[in-house]
């Protein structure tokens, strides 16, 4: 048994140095161990978006950040965290984006962890003990930096996730559906005809909702569908063109092979 657990932490640990220790060494020490900056649980964290996921967002954020009730639509699971973090606009300030590259303290996720008193809600983690500091700086200095991915792996182009999901109940209204993808997308693309937001009728009609339909302009991987009104109670679906001329694709040219359906409804207030 004991065999066992070591050799499933040594394949663990080799892993993790292929995604993240490849290259020049730096972040090594001499036993080409990473270095410990301390700060948050599971380890030694350092200015990047790998370990920050795996010391930060993973363990400690994605308890509630996960899923169809991620608050404010924010998953923070390795698979969706960088699309909806980066260039993202916040639900709670909508003047500032999560994590806006290069500048930490315009970055709402930052404001967020540190507790600045102009936050909406709670510090995070909500309920439990504020990040250590030497892990903030670790977060700030990512950003500082760039705020670049490091997890990055060569993926076919597809869509990756929205907010709201796909078949989600609101209870308010949405300002923006945002919609996230492996790839970025050829920004000229993205027109009336490939991305469109309609609303049903009771009898089934579908009605056209003006919005204006744009790629974060601090990630090319986010979509960003944003009505010119806020939307009443009722059934809504956002339609991505796939295929044929014309259709959304990525800066190679490789369209998503089929349309994109995301449908939500917005109850009606109490
Ligand atoms: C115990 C559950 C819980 C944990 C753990 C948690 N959050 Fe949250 N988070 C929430 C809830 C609920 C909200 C919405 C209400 C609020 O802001 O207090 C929220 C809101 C947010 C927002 C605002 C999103 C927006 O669009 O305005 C950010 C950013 C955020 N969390 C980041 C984090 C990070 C980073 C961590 C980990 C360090 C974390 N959260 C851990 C529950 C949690």
């Amino acid at each position: 048994m004991q065999i066992v657990v070591k050799r499933l932490l040594l394949v663990l640990s080799l892993s993790a140095c292929a995604a993240s220790c490849a290259g020049n060494g730096e972040g090594l020490d001499q036993n080409g161990q990473p270095i410990s900056a301390g700060g948050g649980k599971g380890g030694p964290i350092t200015a990047d978006f790998q370990s920050i996921q795996d010391n930060v967002f993973t363990p400690i954020c994605s308890k509630c950040h996960i899923g169809a009730s991620a608050p404010e639509g924010l998953q923070l699971d390795s698979t969706h965290s960088y699309n909806l973090l980066v260039g993202v606009p916040s639900n709670e300030q909508s003047n500032l984006l999560r994590v806006k590259p290069g500048d930490p303290d315009n970055s709402y996720m930052v404001h967020k962890i540190e507790g600045l008193p102009r936050i909406a809600g709670g510090q995070m983690p909500l309920g439990e003990a504020p990040l250590t500091q030497a892990t903030i700086d670790a977060i700030r200095q990512w950003i500082t930096n760039g705020a670049s991915n490091s997890t990055a792996t060569a993926q076919d182009f597809a869509m990756q996730t929205s907010a709201p999901l796909d078949r989600s109940a609101l209870i308010k209204p949405p300002a923006r559906i945002v919609v996230t993808f492996t790839q970025d997308l050829d920004t000229s693309l993205i027109n009336d005809d490939t991305v469109s937001l309609e609303k049903f009728t009771e009898d089934s009609i579908a009605l056209r909702i003006p919005a204006v339909a744009a790629l974060s302009t601090d990630n090319f991987a986010v979509l960003m569908i944003t009505p010119r009104k806020a939307l009443d109670a009722g059934d809504y679906r956002v339609i991505l063109r796939g295929t044929d001329g014309g259709a959304l694709a990525n800066l190679q040219g490789r369209t998503l092979g089929a349309n994109v359906t995301i449908k939500f409804s917005v109850e009606p207030a109490p």
